[in-house]
């Protein structure tokens, strides 16, 4: 078959193994890894990958070609963990961190998520997409195609609801795909404060059957936090939605370890997410359960803790882990997840090989997109990430800098030296 595009003579190119579920433990390891390298693209879609010279079938008159020495490609990279949606900033919170006042404390005290969900039942439809239009335009500049996106902001059915057909208009006409995540879970609203438990029924009864029915999300996520839901409520919510055909995830281990874990294996969630606090025993029961762990290290940066997610230790153990930016005002204000990928080496020790595994096969399963996304196996979107860099391991030893050159997205060229074709 004749390509419509071929991008050849990358110096390298690194495509997963997708061995049709993630890739656990030890299976992050390896990953095919191809020197001059190309890419065919027909219609959107891989048609083919190789080395050398490509296949004389796959040219025909038509045929783009392209040459990329020097560069490296990858599947476009994917974000599996964000609250993109939001209103204000808190950067006046950022003295109090300085200072050394608890995540925690400042919520107690009325601030944090509860001070979003203030700016954000304020905004109206248009200033947030505007805001987080600009938010998925730095993703995309730094090589990101696909982003998981929660609600969690209005705490009410109003503005829950306008965060979620902000991610549902951006789906649309952003080159992005975003695939969007239930969470009024994320806090205690003011109005309900001493009444956790109406809250989770309002919910549980009335807001997830609407979400439900006209289609707003695919997951549902709840904050499993000391000071915020309790594991109890966590299995409550998340038994409700799974009833509902929602798929789970669910924030656990993120500053205290309450049990998030427990529920996460019980109820087979796609995803655990945060996990900083993980146990040794915690970590046992996601492996055995199959939950990917979805490890956010650019969160404990900005949180400025020591206490990164023990990575090591889950690969040593099976599981299979992805990086994410957690990218919101408060816990992680940034939408560079070559930082992650970076932290996720100088951090926790992670190999190029295991982060570009995590940011692409086995994020794609975590949201639930590896039929279409998450390597370049023929039929398979034409994604791709291309990197100013000589090899694979170049994009994590030079820090700290935008390396992107181009990104693909279905075959289209969306990002050429640090602007978006439009
Ligand atoms: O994942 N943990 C809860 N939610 C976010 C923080 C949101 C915020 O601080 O606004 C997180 O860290
Ligand atoms: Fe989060």
């Amino acid at each position: 078959m004749v390509a419509d595009t071929l991008l050849v003579h990358f110096n390298q190119i690194f495509s997963p193994n997708d061995l049709g579920h993630p890739l656990f433990g030890q299976e992050m390891k390896s990953a095919q890894i191809i020197e001059d390298g190309y890419i065919a693209i027909k219609d959107g879609k891989i048609l083919a990958i190789g080395s050398g010279q490509p296949d004389s079938q796959l040219i025909g008159p038509a045929t783009g070609i392209r040459s990329f020495e020097g560069k490296i490609a990858t599947p476009g990279i994917i974000d599996c963990h964000t609250h993109l949606v939001y209103g204000g900033s808190r950067e006046h919170e950022f003295s109090q961190k300085l200072n050394g006042v608890p995540y925690l404390d400042i919520l107690a005290q009325g601030g944090g998520i509860l001070n979003t969900v203030r700016a954000t039942r304020q905004a109206d439809f248009d200033t947030l997409y505007d805001k987080s239009k600009k938010l998925l335009d730095y993703m995309l500049l730094h090589g990101v195609t696909t982003v998981e996106a929660k609600s969690g902001y209005g705490l009410n059915w109003n503005t829950e609801s306008r965060q979620l057909e902000v991610v549902k208009a951006l789906n649309t006409d952003h080159p992005i795909d975003l695939i969007s995540t239930f969470m009024a879970a994320h806090a205690i609203p003011e109005e309900y404060k001493g009444r956790s438990k109406d809250y989770l029924d309002l919910i549980a009864q009335d807001m997830l059957p609407m979400v439900k029915q006209e289609k707003l999300a695919e997951f549902c996520d709840i904050f499993c936090e000391k000071g915020v839901f309790s594991a109890e409520e966590s299995r409550y919510l998340l038994q409700t939605a799974k009833e509902l055909g929602f798929k789970l995830r669910i924030h656990a281990d993120e500053i205290e370890s309450i049990g998030g874990v427990d529920v996460a294996a019980e109820l087979n969630t796609t995803s655990a997410e945060h996990l900083m606090m993980a146990t040794d025993q915690g970590i046992q029961k996601l492996s055995q359960a199959h939950v990917i762990g979805n490890l956010l290290p650019a969160t404990t940066f900005s949180l400025m803790e020591d206490t990164y997610a023990p990575a090591r230790k889950m690969i040593d153990q099976g599981m299979a882990i992805t990086l994410s930016t957690d990218s919101n005002p408060g816990s992680c204000p940034t939408a560079n997840m070559q930082f992650v990928m970076q932290l996720g080496c100088f951090m926790m020790k992670l190999t190029p090989i295991e982060v570009l595994n995590a940011v692409t096969i086995n994020a794609a399963y975590s949201v639930n997109r590896q039929d279409t996304i998450g390597n370049f196996d023929k039929g398979k979107e034409a994604d791709i990430s291309i990197f100013d860099a000589k090899n694979i391991d170049y994009p994590f030893y030079f820090f700290a800098t935008n390396l992107i050159d181009q990104v693909y997205k279905s075959g289209k060229l969306v990002v050429d030296k640090g602007r978006i074709i439009s």
